[in-house]
């Protein structure tokens, strides 16, 4: 593997990705409701765990306990010191867990910033995933001050020399694509009937990178993506 690069956890995307990921950049994981990001997301963490990084995992939809039922089912180990997972979820019990420290993740892409770079104080992190921003981008008013909150983001995150993993599930992110360093869509289609899931990277500065789109899986083990498979569109 090309020794500038760090691993996504999945073999056959590293391959589509022609290494990995060049690191201390952000990357957007897009894809609708059950694609797989947050699988796809749980192997980059731990690819970062298993490389003895530090890494902070931001849950925003599903609370952890769902996630770690659901991850630790398909073999990742949550439990792993070198693993901070943050429920910033609306249902999380902030009086009984934590403090408003914690809500703070999930007021704006601002206030994330903030949170991420406070946790920083404590520990510094070479991974971080945000699954997802959907929400914060609900809550900003108007699109210009997001764009510019969001543009922020991505400065602050590459003056912290961290990769980072966003995920969304709207269809249209064209802001955060032109911001991000690279951007990861996954797709189900429907082929004579039946559903085939197909991964297909959309761009990638700085690097070259396989632009067909290849299928993939989620297995008791996690995503599997063959790289030698291209899906056929319908
Ligand atoms: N063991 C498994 N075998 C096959 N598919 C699975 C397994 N576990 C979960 N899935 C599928 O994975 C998908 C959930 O993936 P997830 O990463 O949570 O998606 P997203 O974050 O995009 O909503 C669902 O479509 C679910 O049916
Ligand atoms: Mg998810």
């Amino acid at each position: 593997m090309d020794i500038s690069k760090i691993s996504t956890g999945i073999p056959g995307l590293d391959s589509m990705l022609q290494g990995g990921l060049i690191p201390g950049r952000v990357y957007l994981v897009k894809g609708a409701p059950g694609t797989g990001k947050t699988t796809l997301a749980m192997h980059f963490a731990m690819a970062g765990v298993a490389n003895g990084e530090n890494v902070l995992y931001v849950t925003l939809e599903e609370p952890a306990e769902n996630l770690k039922v659901d991850m630790t089912r398909m073999g990742f180990n949550l439990r792993d010191p070198r693993f901070t997972l943050i429920d910033a979820t609306p249902t999380a019990e902030r009086y009984v867990l934590i403090s408003d420290f914690f809500e703070e993740f999930a007021a704006n892409i601002e206030k994330m910033a903030d949170a991420i770079k406070r946790q920083f104080q404590e520990r510094r992190y070479t991974r971080i995933v945000i699954d997802p921003i959907t929400m914060l981008k609900m809550t900003a008013t108007k699109e210009t001050e997001y764009r510019k909150a969001f543009l922020s983001f991505v400065k602050s995150m590459i003056r912290l020399k961290t990769t980072v993993l966003l995920t969304s599930e709207l269809e249209r992110t064209d802001i955060e694509e032109y911001l991000v360093n690279g951007v990861i869509e996954l797709k189900v289609f429907e082929v004579g009937g039946r559903l085939s899931r197909g991964i297909r990277i959309t761009k990638l500065r700085g690097s070259g990178f396989d632009d067909a789109i290849r299928q993939y899986e989620i297995t008791d083990h996690g995503m599997v993506v063959y790289h030698d498979r291209m899906v056929s569109l319908p």
